[in-house]
């Protein structure tokens, strides 16, 4: 048979690693993968600025590489899928530790040891690798490198550091630019949340990895709330796939009114509470995807089902089923498990919407912290109760005055009118409808109206001898008060 024997091209491949759209946390995420899979008990991500000499690296005490696994290492897919590998390995492709370097730096050094202290390292010089057009791994590290690798493995028998330098973005920066400094410096906490999300089950429990960036503990957050009393667990479900099954739990979060605004805001998680609904996809306990619901057919993403997560563990076996990325950033489900996750998810999301109750209570409350709702709604089986809130400071103004003057009354009557939760009426009958027209109430409509009531419980408020400043405040905080333009000039 005649052939031609077809090699890619160093500098076109090389480019084409380095584009595959990693993120900063992204390619830490990635290095990070490999330290778990070589069983590191500890790892540390550094951050230091010198300006073009800054650096960054991810240094693990795990079981490192002889010299010989160390180029397989540094060889552009020598470990493919195929590939004998552990059960606990979070690699796939052999591709990670290069395309998530090469995606943030033209100098990656890696120094490895198995034991006894006898480290091994090369080096890829992504100039280098340009000027001659060979893949061109260097024995000797760089000599910025040396004195780094020498710190870092200082009093170390065995692991792993890589080393990026010549960071992208940095090259031509001077150590005394104060705003790219501190924009390096503000990668940090980016990182460190990333790593939490996607790593949290490796990061409690008896086996916990300790895992750290810039000298800071990595903190685990659990999108689940697994540990919350008002959490609802709805059944567990496990899917065939390929002789292997796959497991879906969902959970509802419990509604804001049952969350300090300190657990709230934890609980929004890094994108906020709209964008972390949906599913999160591990693979060997490594989150792969957060806060999605799929692309699947008439799921969309809407305030009401803010409290519906649900986990899915995919096997790793079943890999290509759910076409995992190098990256392993994004999955997508196989066609025979699709009906089955719109299922589980229609019935989460039903759940989620009936403990929401309405729209406005989130985004209200996360906008004023202390707002103030007239109304409680609670549903018993099938029957839902709306109650005047007690503490409302309109209800106390007209308690607290012997049952009020007319005008007080009429105008509790005006607010109660203006805020009927009719959303969540719509929510608890037809749950799975499409978006809520407006916040809880609407936005408030009829301004000379809703004027004339908001002076009547200024007058109430005034009148049981608050200062007008602690009086606005109280009405400013109220539904629908809070989004009463025009009323806050004074
Ligand atoms: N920190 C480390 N400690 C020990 N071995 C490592 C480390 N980093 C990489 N390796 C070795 O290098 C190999 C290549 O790593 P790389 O991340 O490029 O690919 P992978 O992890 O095999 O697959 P993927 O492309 O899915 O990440 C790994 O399979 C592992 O054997
Ligand atoms: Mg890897």
């Amino acid at each position: 048979m005649e052939y031609d024997l077809a090699p890619p091209k160093a500098v076109g491949m090389v480019a084409s690693l380095s584009s595959l759209g990693y993120s900063l946390p992204d390619a830490v995420a990635d290095l990070v993968d490999n330290s778990v899979s070589a069983d590191a008990g500890t790892i540390d991500v550094e951050f230091t600025w010198e300006g073009s000499d800054s650096w960054v690296a991810i240094v693990d005490d795990g079981r490192g590489m002889s010299e010989t696994g160390l180029v397989t290492a540094m060889t552009v897919a020598a470990r493919w899928s195929a590939t004998d590998r552990s059960r606990t390995d979070l690699g796939r492709y052999g591709v990670g530790l290069k395309s998530a370097s090469f995606s943030q730096c033209r100098l990656l050094t890696v120094c490895t040891a198995e034991g006894g202290g006898r480290w091994h390292t090369r080096t890829w010089d992504l100039d280098v690798v340009e000027q001659t057009g060979e893949w061109r791994l260097l024995h000797e590290p760089s000599a910025e490198a040396k004195g780094i690798l020498e710190r870092l493995t200082a009093n170390r028998l065995h692991g792993t550091v890589v080393l990026w330098q010549r960071l992208n973005g940095y090259r031509e920066v001077f150590a005394a630019d104060g705003k790219t400094q501190q924009g390096f410096y503000e990668e940090i906490p980016k990182v460190s949340n990333h790593l939490g999300l996607v790593f949290a089950r490796f990061l409690t429990g008896s086996t916990a990895v300790h895992l750290r960036v810039a000298g800071d503990p990595v903190q685990p957050w659990d999108p689940f709330l697994s540990a919350h009393p008002s959490v609802r667990r709805l059944p567990d479900e496990k899917l065939p796939l390929d002789g292997h099954w796959v497991r879906v739990r969902p959970y509802v979060l419990p509604g804001l009114q049952r969350l300090t605004p300190q657990e709230a805001d934890v609980a929004g998680g890094p994108k906020g509470w709209l964008r972390q609904q949906g599913f999160y996809v591990y693979r060997r306990d490594r989150l792969i995807l957060s806060g999605s619901w799929l692309s699947i057919r008439g799921l969309r993403r809407e305030e009401k089902y803010n409290l519906a997560r649900i986990a899915i563990d995919i096997p790793a076996e079943t890999d290509s089923q759910w076409q995992v990325d190098v990256r392993k950033a994004t999955v997508v489900p196989p066609v025979s498990l699709r009906r089955h996750l719109a299922r589980i998810a229609r019935s989460a999301r039903t759940e989620a919407a009936t403990t929401v109750k309405h729209k406005g209570r989130i985004t209200a409350r996360r906008r004023s912290g202390d707002l103030q709702f007239a109304w409680h709604v609670s549903r018993e089986d099938d029957t839902v109760n709306c109650r005047i809130n007690r503490n409302h400071p309109l209800v106390q103004g007209v308690l607290q005055s012997g049952g009020g003057e007319p005008a007080d009354v009429r105008a509790l009557l005006r607010l109660l009118e203006e805020t009927v939760p009719v959303s969540a009426l719509r929510v608890l009958h037809e749950p799975d409808t499409a978006d809520d027209p407006e916040p809880f109430g609407g936005a408030v409509k009829a301004t000379t109206e809703a004027v004339e009531v908001a002076e009547r419980m200024l007058q109430v408020l005034l009148s049981q001898g608050r200062s007008r400043l602690d009086a606005l405040r109280l009405i400013r905080s109220t539904q629908p008060f809070d989004q009463l333009e025009g009323f806050w000039t004074d």
